[in-house]
């Protein structure tokens, strides 16, 4: 099976949690796109009914169109009921790494405003130690990047701006860019992490989405199994 096979297993699987009447948060990601078309096949025939997405990139936003969910804003809803995404890296307590697609700081926001927020993935995501896999993207305002560069490697990172293939920095939707982070060994203290980034002004956010996740729907060659935030 190939990992895309996996991928779509486990939006198979997450489907099954949607329900008629749901404002559902909408991912980013090539694992939710999986879940957009099938969420819009289920609306084309009938399965689901009055379901409202709100998504979390322009990306997921076009698709959404084009396949028949009727989208609103996040703040016309007082709280959504679930919001489905993907991820960079999950660990066992279910803490995240989000972002190498560009679009982590609306879809923190979206789970934020959910009720539960629901990872799907393949098993390739799976880690003990978050940062072991994946750089942690932390979206910085377009003004002193250096800056944020020197602040970042001062807190142990190797940082390195993403940029397009034309060499030119890679935009967020909202405007801003990425300084994907490395750490050797991974990060050893997430929580005083984020809490760090979040006191620093010019960084918006970053991709560390701790304690967030309810569940996360996980396939594999053996099959697929849920693990849930006990916490
Ligand atoms: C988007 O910014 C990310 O947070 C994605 O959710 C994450 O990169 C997972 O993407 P894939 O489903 O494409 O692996």
């Amino acid at each position: 099976m190939s990992q895309d096979d996996l991928k779509r297993h486990a939006a198979v699987a997450a489907m099954a949690q949607i329900e008629s009447g749901m404002a559902l948060g909408l991912g980013t990601g090539s694992t939710v796109r999986h879940l957009v078309d099938l969420l819009g096949e289920a609306l084309a025939d009938g399965r689901l009914t009055d379901i409202v997405g709100v998504p979390t990139s322009i990306q997921t936003e076009r698709q959404a169109l084009e396949v028949g969910i009727p989208l609103v804003g996040l703040g016309d809803r007082e709280g959504l009921d679930l919001t489905i995404d993907g991820a960079d890296e999950i660990s066992p307590e279910l803490d995240l790494i989000k972002g190498l697609g560009g679009a982590l700081l609306r879809e923190k926001m979206v789970a934020q405003a959910s009720r539960r927020l629901l990872i799907i993935s393949d098993d390739s995501k799976l880690v003990d130690r978050l940062g072991t896999r994946a750089p942690l993207p932390v979206e910085v305002i377009d003004w002193a990047v250096d800056a944020q560069v020197h602040f970042l490697e001062a807190a142990g990172a190797s940082v390195v701006l993403r940029t397009a293939p034309d060499g030119s920095p890679t935009r967020s939707d909202n405007g801003n860019v990425f300084l994907d982070c490395s750490f050797t060994g991974g990060i050893e203290d997430p929580l005083e992490l984020e809490q760090l980034l979040a006191f620093r002004a010019g960084i918006v956010d970053s991709g560390l989405f701790l304690g967030m996740a309810s569940e996360a729907v996980i396939a594999s060659e053996a099959g697929t199994r849920t693990m849930r935030n006990e916490r």
